[in-house]
């Protein structure tokens, strides 16, 4: 059960164990939102209960990035369906999920292809060179408000607060992406409020859970709103873009920049958040590694963030699971047409056949940065060199101006966030 703070926190001594089964497990989770409507559109599925929720879990690291890279693996979870079936899958789908079940991470070439080119550019290395100053002031700006804070309260270094999630990693992302995308400065701070609720919600109680599904709604409203405010005056920014795309020959319609400025917005959201705050208890919690970056923080601040996501990546694995369009194998496994799998990125990363020693955090490993965090193949993930810049930024400022900087509390007593197979922590209170 992903959505249970025990599983996850329990999960590596799991993954181990499905490891040691082979390569390609069968798992059963909690409900995915996209569960019912694929068992609206699947008549046979509608009879077979609990089953509805077993898939096949990718448990090793060879097997994951051959699934990854196999295109009969399809990532949209109408494949297999008759077109009364997909409109039968498309009603019982919740209405505010519309813009995600039509975004990028759920489409099958030649519309994921049409549409990741669209806005491929702006992550590109130059892309990332030009954004850096802006990145670098924001992690400044954000380290000196926490230290102006820390003032008015009259502590002094290193016994000055912070609790690290809400005043640093959670804000950093945010303000990236909501600025990448051109959400306006004033009406950020509601926006986050529409996506938190999302994003903090219970998968189990999702479908009861009126705040989060209204903020949903009322998120979508606004959207529409701005792209009609940005038609009229463009700006610099990836909406303004992406309306000039529309307008200029059906690039993309308007289901489809919905789905992209909805995507974009949320994937950026709570997954470099949790990076963030993954690096830093990982860090503080292991003395010897803690030290060797102190002594260099430029030097080794790529191969710690490449360790984090290894070690502990923000995403599990994958929530949109794959359907085989036809029979297939895998490390040996039969994998019968129309299955459901998905691919297990944290248990992959800490495979014994790939990673020496994996369950060692080691900021220096050579090959930290085989991991697949970020996913493989087509839809491996279009932000990954926006959140490594970020992480890596982060890491080198953070620990260059608060050398002293240390867990507030014990780690036993941090508590993992619960949602959407996602692995981070709640609150971080640190001393600085
Ligand atoms: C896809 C992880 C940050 C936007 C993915 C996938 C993973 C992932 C595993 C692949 C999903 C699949 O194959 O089904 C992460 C992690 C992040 C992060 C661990 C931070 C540490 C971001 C950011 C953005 C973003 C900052 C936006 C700027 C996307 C999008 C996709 C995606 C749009 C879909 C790509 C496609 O299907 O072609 N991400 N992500 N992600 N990510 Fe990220």
């Amino acid at each position: 059960d992903r959505a249970n703070p025990e599983f996850l926190a329990g999960a590596h001594a799991v993954y181990s164990g499905l490891r040691a089964q082979g390569p390609v497990v069968r798992a059963s989770f909690g409900t995915n939102f996209t569960d019912g409507a694929r068992a609206a559109g699947s008549p046979e599925r509608q009879t077979q209960g609990a089953s509805e929720h077993a898939w096949l879990f990718v448990t090793r690291y060879d097997e994951a990035v051959e699934a990854l890279l196999d295109e009969r693996f399809s990532s949209d979870f109408r494949t297999g369906m008759t077109p009364e079936q997909q409109e039968r899958a498309a009603a019982a789908l919740p209405e505010e999920f519309q813009p995600i079940a039509h975004s990028l991470l759920m489409l099958d070439p030649p519309d994921h292809t049409r549409l990741r080119k669209l806005v491929q550019p702006n992550f590109t290395a130059r892309a990332m060179d030009a954004l850096k100053p802006r990145i670098q002031r924001l992690v400044d700006e954000l380290l000196d408000k926490a230290e102006r804070a820390a003032a008015e309260r009259g502590e002094t270094s290193p016994e000055r607060r912070m609790e690290f999630v809400e005043a640093f990693a959670y804000p950093l992302p945010v303000q990236v992406i909501s600025d990448l995308l051109g959400i306006p400065v004033e009406d950020q701070p509601q926006v986050h409020v529409w996506a938190e609720r999302f994003l903090q919600a219970d998968p189990q109680q999702y479908m009861a859970n009126h705040e989060a599904r209204a903020g949903m709604m009322a998120f979508t409203r606004y959207l529409e709103g701005l792209f009609e405010r940005k038609r009229r005056e463009p700006t610099e920014d990836m909406i303004s873009q992406m309306v000039h795309a529309q307008e200029d020959g059906d690039r993309l319609n308007p289901r489809e920049l919905l789905s992209m400025v909805f995507i974009l917005f949320l994937a950026g959201h709570i997954t470099t958040v949790n990076l963030l705050g993954n690096g830093v208890v990982a860090l503080l919690t292991h003395p010897e590694q803690h030290a060797r970056f102190l002594a260099d923080p430029a030097g080794m601040a790529k191969g710690m963030v490449e360790e984090t996501l290894r070690y502990w990546g923000p995403v599990d694995f994958l929530g949109s699971p794959r359907t085989v369009k036809e029979d297939s194998a895998l490390g040996g496994v039969h994998i019968p047409k129309g299955s459901k799998l998905t691919v297990g990125l944290a248990s992959a990363n800490r495979d014994p056949h790939r990673f020496e020693n994996p369950d060692a955090y080691d900021i220096s490993r050579p090959d930290a940065h085989r991991n697949i965090a970020f996913g493989k193949g087509i839809h491996v993930c279009i932000g990954a060199p926006l959140a490594r810049l970020e992480a890596q930024i982060a890491f080198e400022t953070l620990f260059r101006r608060f050398p002293k900087l240390r867990l507030a509390v014990s780690a036993d007593s941090l508590r993992l966030g619960v949602g959407a197979a996602m692995r981070g922590f709640k609150h971080i209170p640190v001393l600085y």
